[in-house]
């Protein structure tokens, strides 16, 4: 039975792996030398892992992938990728190079404000407050300067603060609200530090202010937080075509196609079952990026999913329309990212993702990440109108189904060969795999036969 721990994070990181080896692993041994498999060959770079998080143990690998040939405003990309799933950079690649004979990817940053509140509770006149707030909002932007000089240095700063009642919601809550261009940072400790200065030169100041009653003076601060739902931050990347251009899989005519497409966006526009996994498929594109870049995969999830909410039910975050012969299909996300500042500078990876977009800026950068997305749904829902989706997937899990086998590379070789012009499946798999050993079952080797 484990036992708890007191001051684990204090321990070093052998004692710590030592720890939860004998805790919860039958083979200690086993577990210390798989951990420690994952370790770097160069202590340096290992340390700089170490150090990213709290009780760092080992490192985590992910696949890094590339999608070359997306044409995106007229600029040629290979797209980074590190995402798990088997058929994800195929599809992204394969879009690319269909809308790259097509004109490729047009893109348009709608807006680049991030923003952020202070949440509070004021029991009193709200007339008295919303005169006061008017009246102490030069102080609040003053006593931010030393904060924002750098900021505003690069262009950008506080953009605007506004007071906002929501008494009516929940009883004496209120918001400090607060737009910023965090330029080409994504801009979280910079946000949360104004606002915390103005959540103090707020106080301050109703404190000493003779209007209000001591009650009044008492507001209280519940948190200062930038807000992860930008949808003031947007980014809209489209990809259109002639109809007579889109060449129908499985065959189907263009015409055919293009109605079959619509529809299904059509459905994920008004079914939140559909639309969840439809964004989904988006995610896949959107997120594999965001971490080769070395962004925060969960704040972009958190926003998408908001902003796909944003009419009161859940909704696709692609559109489609075929119209005068003209197919069109687009994205419209919230993408509140970086370029520098965070991970971009530190993980070698992630610097090399940067390097391989040619160092983008931000906004360039969300240009990128929602035409992988929309890349990523394009294929997702071509193959889905048209093949199934199965087809694809299968081909490329075969190697993951081989690999739990433990076929050799030989096997693997030939196991792959075999399925090129068949539909994989787990069974079909397995059961060619068995007939290559001359075994009944899979089980067979275990027993050592
Ligand atoms: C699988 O990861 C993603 C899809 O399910 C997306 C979709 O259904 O549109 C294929």
């Amino acid at each position: 039975m484990p036992q708890p721990i007191k001051g684990f994070s204090k321990l070093s990181k052998e004692a710590k792996i030592e720890w939860l080896s004998d805790q919860f692993f039958d083979s200690p041994e086993s577990a210390i030398a798989l951990l420690k498999q994952y370790w770097h060959s160069d202590a340096k770079i290992q340390k700089l892992h170490d150090e990213f998080i709290e009780n760092t143990l080992s490192n985590y690998y992910m696949p890094f992938g590339v999608a070359p040939n997306f044409k995106i405003d007229g600029e040629l990309y290979t797209i980074p990728m590190a995402i798990e799933e088997s058929s994800v950079v195929a599809a992204a690649a394969k879009s690319a190079t269909y809308w790259l004979e097509r004109g490729g990817f047009k893109t348009t940053i709608v807006a680049t404000k991030k923003v952020g509140h202070v949440h509070f509770m004021y029991q009193g006149d709200a007339a008295k407050l919303k005169d006061f707030f008017e009246e102490t909002k030069e102080a609040l932007l003053q006593d931010t300067e030393e904060l924002t000089a750098n900021m505003r240095a690069r262009g950008g700063g506080i953009l605007s603060l506004k007071l906002i009642d929501k008494t009516a919601e929940l009883a004496n809550y209120w918001q400090i609200e607060a737009l910023f261009d965090t330029c080409d940072s994504m801009g979280a400790n910079f946000i949360n530090s104004c606002l915390e200065q103005f959540s103090k030169t707020f106080q301050n100041a109703i404190a000493q202010d003779q209007r209000f009653s001591h009650s009044e003076k008492e507001i209280q601060v519940v948190m200062c937080i930038l807000s992860n739902y930008t949808p003031e931050c947007i980014v809209r990347s489209e990809v259109s075509c002639k109809v007579e251009e889109l060449n129908g899989d499985a065959g189907i005519s263009p015409e055919e196609f293009a109605e079959k497409f619509q529809r299904a966006v059509k459905i994920a526009e008004i079914e939140p079952y559909r639309a969840t996994t439809h964004n989904k498929g988006i995610m896949n594109g959107i997120d594999a990026v965001i971490i080769a870049t070395g962004n925060d995969f969960r704040a972009v999830e958190a926003a998408c999913h908001t902003y796909a909410g944003k009419n009161g039910r859940y909704s696709s975050l692609s559109h489609c329309e075929v119209k005068d012969g003209i197919f069109r299909f687009w994205i419209e996300v919230p993408l509140a990212l970086g370029t520098v500042g965070g991970l971009t500078s530190l993980h070698p990876m992630v610097k090399f993702s940067m390097d391989l977009l040619q160092k983008p800026n931000a906004s360039k950068l969300m240009s990128i990440v929602a035409s992988s997305g929309l890349a990523q749904n394009f294929a997702a829902l071509r193959a889905l109108t048209t093949t199934g989706i199965q087809k694809g997937h299968m081909k490329m899990h075969l190697l993951n189904i081989l690999n739990q086998l433990e076929a050799t590379e030989a096997e693997k070789e030939s196991i792959v060969n075999y399925f090129k012009d068949k539909i994989v499946s787990h069974s079909a798999a397995v059961n060619k795999f068995c007939e290559l050993r001359g075994i009944k079952s899979p089980s067979e080797i275990k027993k050592g036969h």
